[in-house]
Order: C-alpha cells, then sequence, then structure tokens
C-alpha cells in the first residue's frame, strides 16, 4: 500500500454484486446524464424509467433538484459545493449499481474535474456519460423554471451557463441533442447504450 492510501476498512456481505446481479437478471451501472439546467435530464431521466420498468428492468433516478431536497440540502453551487453535491451523488450511484441497479443520474455536473471524479467513485466500467447537448440559447428560451431570467436579473450567484461555467463533455459515451431529438427517440437511444 502506498503512504497516502487509506485502508479499506469496509465490511464483506455474504451476498455477492454477481448473485444481486443474476436474481435482477441486469448488470447494475450508472448513466450519468450532465448537461445545463433546462436541457431535459430530468424529463430523460424518468421517461427512461418508466420505459425500463415497463421492460421489467430495475432501475432508480438520482435526480439533482431531489438529491438538493435532502441529502445534499446543505450544499449551494459554489465549485466546492457542487464538488461535494457531485461526491454524494456519485457514492449513491455507486451503491445502487453494486446492487445490481441501473442507476440514471441527471445532474448538471458542470466541469471535466468533477466528472473524472465520479468516474473514479462509481469505477469505469460500471459509469456511462451522456451529454444532453442544447444550447444556452434554448434552454434559457425554455426557462421552465423561471431560473434563468432569475440569474440574468442577478438574483441567483454562479448560476450554470450564465455566471457559472459548463464544460462539455469531450468524449461522452453518447450525446444526445435534445433540441432536436424526440423524447422517445432519446429513450431508444439511451436504452440502446446501456446494452
Ligand atoms: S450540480 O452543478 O451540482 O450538478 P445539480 O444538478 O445538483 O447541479 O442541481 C441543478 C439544479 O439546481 C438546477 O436544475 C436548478 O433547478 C437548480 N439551481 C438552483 N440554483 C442554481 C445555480 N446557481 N446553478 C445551477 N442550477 C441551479
Amino acid at each position: 500500500m502506498s503512504g497516502s492510501a487509506k485502508p479499506d476498512n469496509r465490511q464483506k456481505g455474504l451476498v455477492s454484486r454477481e448473485q444481486r446481479e443474476s436474481l435482477n437478471a441486469q448488470r447494475g451501472q450508472v448513466l450519468w446524464l450532465t448537461g445545463l439546467s433546462g436541457a431535459g435530464k430530468s424529463t430523460l431521466a424518468y421517461a427512461l424509467e418508466a420505459r425500463l420498468y415497463q421492460l421489467g428492468r430495475r432501475c432508480v433516478v438520482l435526480d439533482g433538484d431531489n438529491l438538493r431536497s435532502g441529502l445534499c440540502a446543505d450544499l449551494g453551487f459554489t465549485p466546492a459545493a457542487r464538488h461535494e453535491n457531485l461526491r454524494r451523488a456519485a457514492e449513491v450511484a455507486k451503491l445502487f449499481a453494486e446492487t445490481g441497479m441501473i442507476c440514471i443520474a441527471a445532474f448538471i455536473s458542470p466541469t471535466y474535474l468533477d466528472r473524472a471524479m465520479v468516474r473514479e467513485v462509481v469505477g469505469p466500467d460500471d459509469f456511462s456519460e451522456v451529454y444532453l447537448d442544447c444550447s444556452l440559447q434554448v434552454c434559457e428560451a425554455r426557462d421552465v423554471k423561471g431560473l434563468y431570467q432569475r440569474a440574468r436579473a442577478g438574483e441567483i450567484a454562479d448560476f450554470t451557463g450564465i455566471t457559472s461555467p459548463y464544460e462539455p463533455p469531450l468524449q461522452p459515451a453518447l450525446t444526445l441533442m435534445t433540441s432536436s431529438l424526440s423524447i422517445e427517440d432519446c429513450v431508444q437511444q439511451l436504452i440502446e447504450c446501456l446494452g
């Protein structure tokens, strides 16, 4: 063990991941949706969940807005707070994947570095990054939650795309142009991405 590596003190259960996956008849994995606020992450995550449920596959959605109302309610939107938000989300996503679930995670996750951290926490073999490519112009025009208007008015600090950066993924497993594809087409491509 190198000097800085932490000892692995985790307890091992009697039921293996392989047994859980075999019971679920699927591979546990994490599909990580990244994109601007308003790009369609939550909409697609829940549409995919509903479709997978119909297909008899076991899945769960982790959504940024939802986690921020509970587990991450103490966190804001500074770079450090987003890092901690995403670290917690990644740890939870990993737990789901280890129980043989398909975890659909929907987080802005705006920076390369934080998404690399997430990939590391989850484990690269269980992680697929999906970029919901939708221009700021379109997201702002939609402004479903009215947040862009408030950000432009200076009422919300560190708003992604306005006063805080978004770095598009360089090599995502899948890119979906959500402004030109139907929800059904996107869901179909996501299912193919799951394999
Ligand atoms: S992340 O950057 O840490 O990944 P996350 O996906 O959890 O963000 O939360 C984003 C959601 O928080 C947005 O969909 C929006 O509803 C809300 N929100 C509130 N303030 C901000 C902000 N300053 N920047 C981005 N989203 C914000």
